[in-house]
């Protein structure tokens, strides 16, 4: 039976590809559920300060293929504190919302968190190019973010090979070095640098590097993750001690932006579609995730509490054939 409710939606966090196609469904399965969309402009900060829009069919045409977010994202460190979420409580009871939905990472989920124990349920869309979600496999925004970073390195790898240097890439992720994995194994770095594993300078960068050169390598490619935060010295390191010319290039925002692949496209539409569902069916507090490929939700604190498992053996493997 067609619902009456309200619900809010917004996007918080860095923003990431698939966002928009997560707003699109949202809105439109919600309007398909007789419900009225409210959207929120930069994240929590439009809780805050009431900067609504009203959504209908249209207000989300023509965005499924744009990166960003048509709501605007934003960092807000007034709403960690008991003032800044009773205001935001204080809004979406006069503005009749029932429930709200949050695109964005786990921080924004803490964020969720606290609202939903103010009165406000909400679901959760796991939006982050860092793929560092305990609960999920996956979340909107890492495979475009993937794709453009391996577009930029092999133009890399284009000048590294013609001038035979060595070109250090540090890759965003904040502490999660998934990006940088994927990244290097399709790039076929000479090594990926991650926060989840330990890394001696000589063992896992010089020696593979002239292991590598005695079979006749003339141009490396080493993936630093982010997490690692030390590329300038990485890069000045490896001239240092083995003479070959290094470059150092940080990807940075350019990973951020951009169409959306489409898997982001599809499991942004698919999330937004389960984030109505659960609506629908009186629920809420809940974070939606990928499990073995599908798409399940899980408690908000439950989902809060786990921690994302980095793959060992994809990193062992990586290393044997990149070299
Ligand atoms: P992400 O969602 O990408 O992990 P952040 O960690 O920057 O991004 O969090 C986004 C926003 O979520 C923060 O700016 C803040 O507004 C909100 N947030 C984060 N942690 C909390 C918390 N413990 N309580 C309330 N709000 C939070
Ligand atoms: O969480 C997404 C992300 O792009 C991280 O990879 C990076 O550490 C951070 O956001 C950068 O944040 P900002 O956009 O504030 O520079």
């Amino acid at each position: 039976m067609a619902s009456r409710k309200t619900i809010g939606i917004l996007t918080s966090g860095g923003d990431a590809p698939g966002m928009n196609a997560a707003i699109r469904s949202v809105v439109r399965m919600a309007i398909d559920n007789g419900m009225k969309v409210l959207g929120f402009e930069r994240g929590y900060s439009g809780l805050i300060n009431a900067d609504v829009v009203y959504m209908n069919l249209r207000s989300v045409s023509g965005i499924i293929n744009k990166g960003g977010t048509i709501l605007y994202t934003a960092r807000c460190p007034e709403f960690c504190t008991d003032e800044g979420i009773k205001i935001a409580k204080a809004n979406c009871e006069r503005l009749g919302i029932d429930e709200m939905v949050v695109i964005g990472g786990d921080g924004s989920f803490r964020g969720a968190k606290a609202l939903g124990e103010m009165g406000i349920p909400c679901v959760c869309i796991p939006g982050t190019i860092d793929n560092d979600i305990g609960c999920s496999e996956y979340s909107v925004g890492f495979d475009t973010a993937m794709n453009t970073a391996i577009e930029m390195i092999d133009r890399l790898r284009d000048t590294a090979e013609s001038h035979e240097r060595c070109s250090v890439v540090e890759v965003m992720g904040r502490s999660c070095g998934e990006l940088a994995l994927l990244t290097g194994i399709a790039v076929g770095a000479t090594a990926i640098i991650v926060p989840e594993m330990p890394y001696d300078f000589q063992k896992n960068i010089v020696d593979r590097m002239r292991f590598t050169q005695k079979t006749g390598k003339k141009h490396f490619i080493i993936i630093v993750a982010e997490g690692i935060g030390e590329v300038n010295e990485i890069a000045k390191r490896i001239y240092d001690e083995t003479s070959i010319e290094t470059r150092m290039t940080v990807l940075g925002h350019v990973q951020r932006g951009g169409a959306p692949s489409l898997r982001d496209r599809v499991v942004a539409s698919m999330m937004g579609a389960r984030a109505v569902d659960i609506i629908s069916r009186g629920d809420g507090n809940r974070v939606i995730a990928i499990k073995s490929g599908s798409i399940v939700d899980y408690d908000i604190s439950q989902a809060l509490s786990m921690k994302k498992a980095f793959d060992k053996d994809m990193y062992d493997t990586a290393l044997k054939i990149s070299i």
